[in-house]
């Protein structure tokens, strides 16, 4: 499969949350590549920044040829993106990164979202086949998790809350032993202490666990290890103990990964 780079045209764009927005480009190409748990690179008109951000694929239609992506305003990058209204174009590369890899037959997944990392797996738990329950965890203020119920096949989409104003009051963890979810793979993306916490979950139930960690990326594509992370294995491009989460990544067996 190989990257796109082009115009896309915003289909249209809306705020769902405090600082998320809610954007679908028509990107036919990268609509019909894209896979669960890969990101696109989007490219400011401010010649002023010229490293695209990089930005998760929350959805994909092949046949709408439309992308669907759900983002925070975290500078001021992002924030010229909230401004695009329907009609206008962006210039946009991907699919970007390795993706998910659903385990075939796989039954009783548990899949994991947080924050800001929600988003990419809307996809996944729309293309994952068997059983599978996922658990969001937000700070306070929920988004998204109208579209998990929508899912067909799912055996409960559940949340906590930093503050307790929905579900467990709490951590993804503690949402997952409270509502006593079961599953024999983990499927995750946020932050990284939650990615930790869930690691040594698996660990420690005998889990598999595919974990896809957020990081400030530069060139996306593999090119300046502006994104590495530490890993257990040598990485075969860097023969070294690190890996580049935009091209080795962004998802890792969670074995994989080096927390310390
Ligand atoms: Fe450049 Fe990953 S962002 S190598």
């Amino acid at each position: 499969m190989s990257i796109i780079k082009e115009q896309a045209i915003i289909v249209s764009q809306e705020q769902i949350s405090d600082g998320i927005f809610d954007m679908r480009i028509l990107f036919q190409k990268g609509a019909a590549q894209a896979r669960p748990g890969q990101f696109s690179a989007l490219y400011c008109r401010d010649a002023s920044r010229l490293l695209p951000r990089p930005i998760s694929i929350c959805e994909a239609d092949p046949e709408e040829g439309t992308l669907r992506l759900v983002y925070r305003v975290a500078g001021e990058g992002t924030k010229e993106f909230s401004g695009l209204a329907a009609g206008d174009a962006i210039e946009v590369m991907g699919p970007l990164g390795n993706g998910f890899s659903p385990v075939p037959g796989e039954a009783g997944a548990i899949l994991v979202g947080g924050g800001i990392g929600i988003p990419p797996m809307l996809e996944l738990a729309k293309r994952l086949p068997g059983e599978k329950s996922v658990v969001l965890g937000y700070k306070d203020t929920l988004f998204l998790k109208e579209d998990f119920e929508q899912v067909k096949d799912l055996a409960g989409v559940y949340v906590a809350t930093e503050d307790g104003s929905a579900g467990v009051k709490g951590t993804v963890i503690d949402a997952i032993k409270e509502y006593g979810i079961e599953g024999n793979v983990i499927y995750a993306c946020g932050p990284m202490p939650m990615l930790k916490a869930l690691a040594a979950y698996a660990d420690e139930h005998g889990l598999a666990a595919q974990i896809s960690l957020e990081e400030r990326m530069a060139c996306g594509i593999g090119a300046c290890l502006g994104c590495i992370c530490k890993t257990k294995q040598k990485n075969t491009h860097t023969n070294v103990h690190n890996s580049r989460i935009c091209k080795d990544g962004p998802v890792f067996d969670a074995k994989e990964v080096d927390f310390s």
